[in-house]
């Protein structure tokens, strides 16, 4: 996808042919940064500190770990791999490219790991983009059937389910580009995303810098506008759909479910492959949710009125906070899931019939 008509991936090899290149994302909207990874360690702080983020594209950098990691000392497979499978828990994409990783390296004699390495995270890398095109043109269809109604279609999104969440177009977000490209009036109801901000610092700056109209609103204001009529259709990405349908995503997707199921909204979530994960049944029970620091709910960063980048505190001081992460919501509130293989129900049954070889 493109930043100032230029063309982007959101992780990509160095033009010298082994270093790694990502933005840092904890600085967008503001500063457009491009870090140089050099090193798995480099790798392992980008996923942990959130300088990439968003379940394909930390998968895809964890890869390009692993490959970092094979030209210092390929005899350390099993550790790196551990060190980066620790980086965060709720993503399955993660531990989906490292098993990847480690099934085309852990067999191969030590001096033929590192080629190895690169070649499988390419693959995965090429993968998602092209999985994430797919997902866009079966969504595509749902924003085209309201439109053709309405004259326009308008869709909210929670935290950030686009190109820098994955290595090109998004999940969430990939139809809604399709669809702006096809000409169809699309306009997006961009949820901030507190604590963090994905939605407002991230979803806000990829539309924008793609054409497509958008409002940024409070995390608490979803319901009243589809009590309201303005919410024709809610599209999220997830970071693990278990073999029943439940979908963990960002903190506060469940109630935007909750809120969408009283007011008769589609929900619908849009997954690559790899963020399925069917050994795991019950979501609410099963997946571990990422505890984060206190420190990004009691402060905030954003850019003054003369350019600094600050961080202030927004909460009183000596008040506690506590972070979850990441939510479950239950199959039962989700109209429907949009894949690279099509679109269908929240269900063990329909998942195997897409997706039989992960039976
Ligand atoms: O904590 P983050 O920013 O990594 O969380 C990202 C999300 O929750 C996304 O919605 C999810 O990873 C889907 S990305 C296509």
């Amino acid at each position: 996808m493109k930043i100032n008509g230029v063309s982007y991936r959101s992780v990509w090899l160095d033009s010298d042919g082994w270093s790694v290149n990502i933005f840092d994302q904890t600085k967008l909207p503001w500063q457009v940064e491009v870090i140089r990874l050099t090193g798995w360690e480099q790798a392992a702080h980008a996923i942990r500190s959130m300088q990439v983020r968003g379940a394909p594209l930390i998968g895809a950098v964890a890869a390009y770990g692993v490959a970092l990691a094979m030209r210092e000392d390929p005899a350390k497979l099993d550790e790196i791999l551990e060190a980066l499978n620790e980086t965060r828990p709720t993503a399955i994409n993660l531990r989906w490219a490292l098993d990847r990783q480690r099934a085309r390296l852990h067999n191969l004699p030590l001096e033929a790991r590192a080629a190895e390495a690169y070649a499988e995270a390419a693959a995965i890398a090429d993968d998602d983009a092209e999985t994430c095109r797919r997902i866009g043109e079966n969504g595509l269809p749902l924003l085209a059937a309201i439109a053709e109604k309405k004259g326009r279609v308008n869709v909210l999104t929670h935290c950030n389910a686009g190109w820098l969440a994955t290595v090109d177009w998004g999940t969430a977000l990939s139809p809604i580009y399709q669809a702006h490209d096809a000409g169809i009036d699309v306009r997006v109801w961009v949820d901030e995303t507190r604590p963090r901000n994905q939605g407002a610092a991230l979803t806000a700056f990829e539309l924008g810098a793609h054409g497509v109209k958008h409002t940024v609103i409070a995390d608490n204001a979803g319901g009243h506008y589809m009590q309201h009529g303005e919410v024709d259709i809610v599209i999220v990405g997830t970071d693990r759909v278990t073999r029943t349908g439940d979908v963990a995503n960002k903190i506060g997707t469940y109630l935007k479910a909750l809120a969408a199921k009283d007011n008769g909204v589609p929900f619908w979530v849009a997954l690559p492959h790899s963020t399925l994960d069917m050994r795991v049944r019950d979501g609410v029970a099963e997946i571990p949710i990422e505890e984060r620091s206190d420190a990004e709910v009691t402060d905030m960063t954003g850019r003054t009125a003369d350019g600094r980048i600050e961080t202030v505190r927004v909460v009183s001081a000596g008040s506690p906070a506590a972070n979850p992460a990441f939510d479950v919501t239950p199959a039962r509130l989700v109209t429907g899931l949009i894949t690279e293989r099509g679109r269908c129900a929240a269900t063990e049954q329909a998942l195997l019939e897409l997706y039989p070889e992960k039976g």
